[in-house]
């Protein structure tokens, strides 16, 4: 019977994966493999550890519905998502630099004319977002559908919120860039908000004593056929989170100056009910390609 040293079991494991059809799972699984037992010969991991740690993994799992996705979670608030998302955009060559979809995405928003309030009513203060997508040399790209979404003044996505599938949206819709370019859009200003710490991701933050606050932001999801799919937020500036985002999603390109205004209208020619605050940010995508991501969510919250 064969039997393996402390020191010979690692490469003995990696040697049992060396048949894997496929090259590339056999190098992840390889490195996955190696990097694990690294990480339990470092830290001398003991019974009682690992146990925590399978239980930990399989509450993350228990806690998955649907509707929730923990292990994304996890792996926003460990730093892995942007680390996968820094590996695939190395070279941005000029184009708006990227960020987490984050799991409150819901697919395909509904087309809304320019100048909509995607508010439904909400209370809050009031923004008109400027928005412009071109391509690396600031040439106008037409047609091209953008899907925004944000929080609401709570800090609370509608899919988080109950009765959600009969309301229908708020707050997030999809504009559809002129022949220069441009779309616009009125509603309320976001406020920074704590991603969901009622599961295991929760105690991990409340372990390490950290926050779980992301700063207020705008999401947008830019896909233009022959460019790379741009997944991003807009930051706005001032926001006391933004050096201590929980999932490390802050680029100081996406810092955007909000200004306050009291023009009693707004720019597209529309009265202002009172003062608001005006976005504007250009995107400028990358030639190339990808498909567009699939929602990873209904919704965080169950
Ligand atoms: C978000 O911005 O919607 C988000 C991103 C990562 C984790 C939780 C929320
Ligand atoms: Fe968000």
């Amino acid at each position: 019977m064969r039997q393996f040293e402390e020191s010979e079991l690692t490469d003995e494991v990696i040697r049992s994966l060396d048949e894997t059809s496929n090259p590339r799972l056999k190098l992840l699984l390889q490195e996955l493999v190696r990097s694990l037992h690294d990480y339990v010969r470092r830290t001398g991991l003991t019974f009682e550890e690992w146990e925590k740690a399978i239980d930990f993994l399989t509450r993350t799992g228990q806690k998955c519905t649907p509707s929730r996705q923990e292990f994304i979670l996890l792996s926003d608030v460990l730093g892995i998502s942007m680390l996968v998302d820094a590996v695939n955009h190395r070279e941005r060559d000029g184009a708006t630099e990227t960020t987490v979809l984050g799991p409150f995405y819901v697919g395909e928003h509904k087309p809304m004319p320019h100048g909509a309030d995607i508010s439904e009513g909400l209370e809050g203060e009031r923004m008109y977002v400027e928005a412009r997508v071109t391509d690396l040399g600031g040439r106008p790209l037409g047609g091209v559908p953008v899907d925004v979404w944000h929080a609401d003044d709570d800090g609370f996505y509608d899919s988080q919120k109950p009765g959600y599938e009969e309301k229908g949206p708020s707050l997030r819709a999809r504009f559809v860039t002129d022949g220069d370019g441009r779309l616009a859009f009125r509603s309320i200003l976001p406020c920074s908000y704590p991603i969901p710490i009622d599961g295991p991701v929760g105690e991990l933050i409340l372990a390490t004593r950290r926050h779980p606050m992301r700063p207020a932001h705008v999401h947008f999801l830019v896909a233009a056929p022959g460019y790379e799919p741009l997944i991003t937020h807009v930051f706005i500036e001032g926001d006391k989170y933004l050096d201590s985002d929980v999932v490390f999603g802050v680029k100081n390109e996406l810092v955007s100056k909000i200004e306050l205004r009291d023009d009693p209208q707004m720019p597209d020619g529309r009265a202002a009910s009172g003062p608001w605050h005006l976005m504007t940010y250009e995107f400028r995508l990358k030639p190339g390609h990808g498909t567009a991501p699939k929602p990873m969510l209904a919704s965080a919250a169950e």
